[in-house]
């Protein structure tokens, strides 16, 4: 149960009972900030799809990686999915061919191998070398055969924004072209907040092929939810004091919830949790996030990105105009420090909302930098 998340997966099972029943869909992109649950949605997107019979793979896109590469990755498992469940013989060995082709061709280009097919390629398909076409050629022939099989199949990247542009490009315009042909074959995944405008840049049609759900903090009702939960199926309360504490503590971020969660269930010996608990566990939980949360990100910022990190924190919480940080590091010209600012977003610190503006990627990043003693 993740609380605070019923209308997403709903969401979700709306995609996947359409896809399957041959009407239209809006397969779903989640964009978030970082520690906002992404992830564990995606995973329970992938457990409902499953519940449903369908193949249906998650892996992340790597910085700089090769999407055919990682696609080709996930194929041996669809493939033994499909031909373990499917009840046409011939029509899971096809797809089971038509992933070695798929995989064939990418293989030819491929430095790091590691994944195996022991299948017979089906030639002429998937195997042209050209991403969008081979990767249109994979899906079409996985879409109608999970039509026939009145199921649907799926590929869920996490971390979309890190592919590159040109390899999002084929992937949109291969889950375009599913689409328009109603196959119930479904591509979504999740990103950093960028993502909606990356996949517009790659495609300008992706705005309306797919549905880009925010996923936020959670709201004060669903954060106690989410601490209250797991503690009531142990037997465990919280006084009200306590929850409203460790809601203001959060934020209703979900890393910030774990983490205080964790610490105050080690620290409170009875029932109810009350809030002299929450202030002995406050600490602990802090620095567990300054220690796995925050610092590794700061540590990944070189010393004058940093400066620039710094410059924006110290104009507030939210959003920063570029220039008012040019200015802020004693620059009338802002290109002056785009090297820093290119470097921050390239390294997925911060993101630009929209142009000429800048925010954190990191909940809270901004109270962290201006705590930290040694600037
Ligand atoms: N709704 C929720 N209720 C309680 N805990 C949650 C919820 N959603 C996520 N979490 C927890 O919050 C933490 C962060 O979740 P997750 O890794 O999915 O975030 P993410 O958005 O993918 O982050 P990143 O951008 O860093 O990959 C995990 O420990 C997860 O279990
Ligand atoms: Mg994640």
């Amino acid at each position: 149960m993740l609380a605070g998340r019923d209308g997403l997966i709903e969401a979700w099972d709306v995609v996947v009972g359409r896809a399957a029943a041959g009407n239209s869909f809006q397969p779903i992109v989640l964009s978030g900030l970082r520690g906002v649950g992404k992830t564990v949605l995606l995973l329970s997107f992938r457990a409902h799809a499953r519940e449903a019979g369908w193949p249906i793979e998650l892996f992340e896109a790597r910085p700089g990686g090769d999407l055919r590469a990682q696609i080709a990755e996930a194929l041996p498992p669809m493939v033994r999915t499909v031909n373990r469940r499917w009840r046409n013989d011939e029509r899971a060995r096809r797809i089971g061919r038509v992933a070695a082709s798929f995989a064939r061709a990418v293989q030819a280009s491929l430095i790091r191998s590691g994944f195996r097919l022991e299948i017979e390629p089906e030639p002429g398909v998937a195997d042209s070398g050209d991403l969008e076409t081979d990767l249109t050629e994979l899906l079409v022939a996985l879409g109608e055969g999970a039509r026939d099989e009145g199921v649907g199949a799926a590929l869920l990247i996490d971390e979309l924004h890190e592919v590159p542009p040109q390899h999002l490009s084929a992937l949109v315009g291969a889950a375009h072209r599913v689409n328009q042909d109603r196959l119930p074959v479904v591509i979504g995944g999740a990103g950093l907040p960028p993502v909606g405008r990356v996949l517009s840049e790659a495609r300008s049609y992706a705005e309306r092929l797919f549905s880009i759900r925010p996923v936020g903090a959670l709201s004060p009702v669903d954060t106690r939810q989410a601490f209250n939960g797991p503690a009531r199926d142990l037997g465990v309360d919280f006084t009200p004091g306590a929850l409203d504490r460790l809601v203001a503590l959060s934020g209703g971020y979900p890393f910030f919830v774990q983490s205080y969660g964790k610490h105050v269930w080690d620290l409170a010996d009875d029932s109810p949790i009350a809030e002299d608990d929450v202030a002995l566990a406050a600490p602990r939980a802090n620095r567990e996030l300054v220690d796995s949360f925050f610092r590794p990100r700061y540590d990944r910022a070189t010393p004058t990105e940093r400066r620039y990190l710094h410059a924006m924190a110290a104009l507030g919480d939210g959003d920063v105009s570029s220039a008012d940080v040019a200015a802020a590091l004693g620059h009338t010209q802002p290109s002056r420090v785009s090297p820093q600012r290119d470097g921050l977003l390239t390294k997925g610190l911060i993101y630009a909302p929209e142009r000429g503006v800048l925010a954190f990627t990191v909940p809270h990043m901004a109270a962290y930098l201006r705590s930290r003693t040694d600037q």
